[in-house]
């Protein structure tokens, strides 16, 4: 089986946490991770996860071994720019309101935009893990230009009936949903099992192991 290989953009939306655990799982599951960062989105990670510059080994969970491709966001000339660049998909994580607007009307002066342009070309999936609260009519129809030309749009919003107990695992909620979207497999804790009681059990019973 060939390696799959996902283009990730950070952009400036809050929501740092999502992108580190997204790539550190990413590269767990030996995904090949092309990465992309907004001048926002580098400040977002050093605000939130006191990280200086774009932290490779810290983004990868630790691992020096983590073998991601940094490429700049000015360059749009990069690899990952063109169509003849094959890739399992594109997550933005977190899409700000501004990454959602260029991406859903075709902007493209800069490499995360242009990545996450060719991959709605190129029909391969394309993920945007959007965060803003509330919403206008302009992102309202954003989303819907986006989701007509092929890309879905995942807010960062996790769901409360898995009774988190962490900031970790709210993070672990979307994290899990997003690897789903991108079809890379993982073992977190995030699948619905009929009942409060039924998932914090099997959870529980999954970490004592
Ligand atoms: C601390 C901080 C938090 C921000 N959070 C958000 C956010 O959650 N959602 C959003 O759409 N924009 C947010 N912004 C604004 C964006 O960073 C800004 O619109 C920027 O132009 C986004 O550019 P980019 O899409 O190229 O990263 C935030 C900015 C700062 C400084």
């Amino acid at each position: 089986m060939t390696r799959k290989r996902i283009v990730v953009g950070i952009s400036g939306a809050s929501g740092a946490a999502y992108a580190r655990r997204v790539i550190e799982l990413l590269v767990a599951a030996d995904v090949e991770v092309h990465l992309v960062v907004s001048p926002l989105g580098q400040r977002l990670l050093h605000d939130e996860l006191g990280m200086e510059g774009v932290d490779l080994a810290a983004l990868a969970g630790g691992r020096a071994d983590h073998g991601i491709t940094l490429h700049h966001y000015r360059d749009v000339g990069a690899a990952i720019a063109s169509g003849s660049f094959r890739h399992d998909g594109m997550v933005v994580v977190p899409c700000s309101n501004n990454s959602l607007a260029a991406i859903a009307n075709g902007l493209s002066d800069n490499l995360l935009h242009r990545a996450a342009s060719v991959a709605l070309k190129e029909r391969l999936p394309l993920v945007l893990a959007h965060r803003e609260t509330p919403l206008s009519l302009v992102e309202i129809r954003n989303m819907e230009q986006v989701t007509l030309a092929g890309a879905i749009v995942a807010p960062t919003n996790p769901g409360y009936y898995m009774l988190p107990r962490s900031i970790e695992e709210l993070v672990d909620f979307i994290a899990g949903r997003l690897l789903d979207l991108l079809r890379v497999p993982h073992e977190l804790h995030t699948r619905w099992t009929q009942s409060p009681a039924n998932f914090r059990a099997e959870r529980d019973d999954a970490k004592s192991e």
